[in-house]
């Protein structure tokens, strides 16, 4: 496990260089994106290269880790919208390109097992970002989730929900209360794994992740079983590191 310590803005460039150094070696690079906060400077940063520099992902396929159960097609916090505004519709993405699990089918169990079977058909994600939860969770892999879990229903923890309602106006009622998540064995399915976390509030969370025990009550921990991965924490992320 690499850590590099930057400041914020320097996190998101890095790992867009990471992310665009694959793409150019390998155009149809299949990438793992995360909504919430964390990945946006990283969003803005390949949007501006693909305006700038000519980084295209016209060949490129991404999968994204979650999915709220049942909010509208429309609702802007759907994640798939989400995607779609913070980056999908700011490069170049061929249709169809960008997928995710489909919280607004009839038959969930399904939905989970089409996705899985949806990644593992373009070969698995060649690199795939990721957030922190203040809890530890990665995707949404809550304290307690399987570490050979694969993509499913989950209920969301209340921490969690907490977290979020800054994106539902602030009223956690607003949150669902499930989502559809890639599971921990999905992610460690991934050939490259560049998580980003900043703050203070993911300070306990990092420190777990980097030193604690793997355990499945900090699910992040299970990184440390993965052979290539790249944590990018700002100074206040890593104030908790020995
Ligand atoms: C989002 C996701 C979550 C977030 C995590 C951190 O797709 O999978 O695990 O990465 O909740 O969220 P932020 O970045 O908003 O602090």
């Amino acid at each position: 496990m690499e850590v590099v310590i930057a400041p914020g803005p320097e996190l998101g460039r890095l790992a867009a260089s990471a992310i665009e150094q694959l793409v150019r070696e390998q155009p149809d690079t299949v990438l793992g994106l995360a909504t919430g906060s964390s990945p946006l400077a990283v969003y803005d940063e390949l949007a501006r290269r693909h305006a700038e520099h000519d980084l295209s992902f016209a060949r490129v396929r991404a999968f994204m880790l979650d999915e709220y159960v049942g909010l509208a097609a429309d609702h802007p916090e759907r994640y798939r919208n989400v995607i779609e505004k913070e980056i999908a519709s700011r490069v170049d993405f061929a249709p169809g390109a960008v997928q995710g699990p489909d919280g607004l089918a009839e038959d969930l169990v399904a939905a989970c097992a089409a996705y899985e079977e949806a990644i593992a058909s373009v070969g698995g994600v060649d690199l795939q970002l990721l957030g922190i939860g203040t809890d530890g969770h990665i995707a949404f892999n809550e304290p307690g989730s399987s570490l050979a879990s694969r993509t499913r229903i989950k209920t969301l923890t209340r921490q969690t929900r907490e977290d979020n309602a800054r994106f539902f106006g602030g009223d956690i009622d607003q949150v669902p209360q499930h989502c559809l998540t890639q599971g921990l064995a999905t992610i460690m399915s991934a050939r490259h794994l560049v998580l980003l976390a900043t703050g203070r509030g993911k300070a306990e969370a990092v420190h777990q992740l980097v030193e604690g025990p793997v355990s499945a009550m900090w699910p992040a921990t299970i990184l440390q079983h993965h052979p290539h991965v790249t944590v990018l924490v700002d100074d206040a992320a890593a104030s908790r590191l020995q």
